[in-house]
């Protein structure tokens, strides 16, 4: 069966990942939704992290999805788990282990305090390279200053989250809203490389789909206007989208 890819994110974070779906898969059909009126999920508890996810999904099965690519690390590392049991349709998370990592010194992992709180990327890189250094970095509010298009506010903490990095020689943006403004990360730290595993997850929905995808083209779907503002630093700016209702949607995946 060909697949139709669906995306889902908590606002525009995960265009960063259609973007490199769209590399590795292009010409096939997608449907990206971003859940904008109830963003940032990156402070909120698991419990509701996951509730508001499962609409997300199982609004992206009603369109028609038949893969469903989490592109967001805090639905990922919170929910996925149970989310996954709860339906047959392959779903398939950001990665925790990130082989791009093994090879530094001392890696900064920058996320929302949801991801940071469950320590998977730390883990990962211990269980793989003990001798990494790994400095966790928890920025609060930036997802929501991205998604608002909101730079100065954005710039601000970022320079705030590179106090104390000390000899940190790589960074992992383990938050798909980050990359949206790598130049400033750079600018507050340019010695630093910087890693964005939407390829390593790409690569992973090639391999589960085997290429296979229905062809088509891309629908972006959010759940509030909001997105107008976080959409233009994406390279879907450009771009229809439509606002979509999704939390009357209830009901198991
Ligand atoms: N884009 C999401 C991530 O990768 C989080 C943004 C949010 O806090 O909603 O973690």
């Amino acid at each position: 069966m060909r697949s139709v890819i669906g995306v889902l994110d908590s606002g525009v974070g995960g265009l960063t990942v259609l973007a490199a779906l769209e590399r590795a898969l292009p010409g096939a059909a997608y449907v990206y939704l971003g859940d904008t009126a109830r963003n940032p999920y990156g402070s909120e508890s698991a419990a509701r992290i996951t509730a508001m996810a499962r609409e997300g999904l199982h609004y992206l099965l009603g369109e028609g999805a038949t893969v469903l690519v989490i592109a967001c690390n805090t639905i990922t590392f919170t929910a996925l788990d149970v989310l996954a049991r709860e339906t047959d349709v392959p779903c398939i998370g950001m990665p925790s282990e990130i082989p791009a990592l093994e090879t530094a010194r001392h890696v900064a992992i920058a996320a929302t305090p949801a991801t940071i709180a469950t320590h998977v990327h730390r883990e990962a890189l211990a269980r793989r390279c003990p001798h990494v250094r790994v400095t966790e970095t928890a920025v609060e509010g930036l997802a929501a200053a991205i998604e608002r298009g909101d730079r100065a506010r954005a710039a601000a903490l970022i320079a705030a989250a590179v106090q104390g990095w000390g000899d940190v020689d790589t960074v992992l943006w383990a938050c798909t809203h980050y990359p949206l403004v790598a130049d400033l990360w750079q600018a507050a730290a340019p010695h630093c490389r910087w890693i964005d595993p939407a390829a390593q997850v790409a690569q992973e929905v090639v391999r589960r789909t085997d290429g296979a995808t229905e062809p088509g083209s891309v629908r972006l779907c959010f759940t509030d206007e909001r997105a107008a503002g976080g959409l233009r630093a994406t390279a879907y700016a450009e771009n229809l989208w439509e606002v979509v209702a999704i939390s009357e949607k209830r009901g198991v995946l």
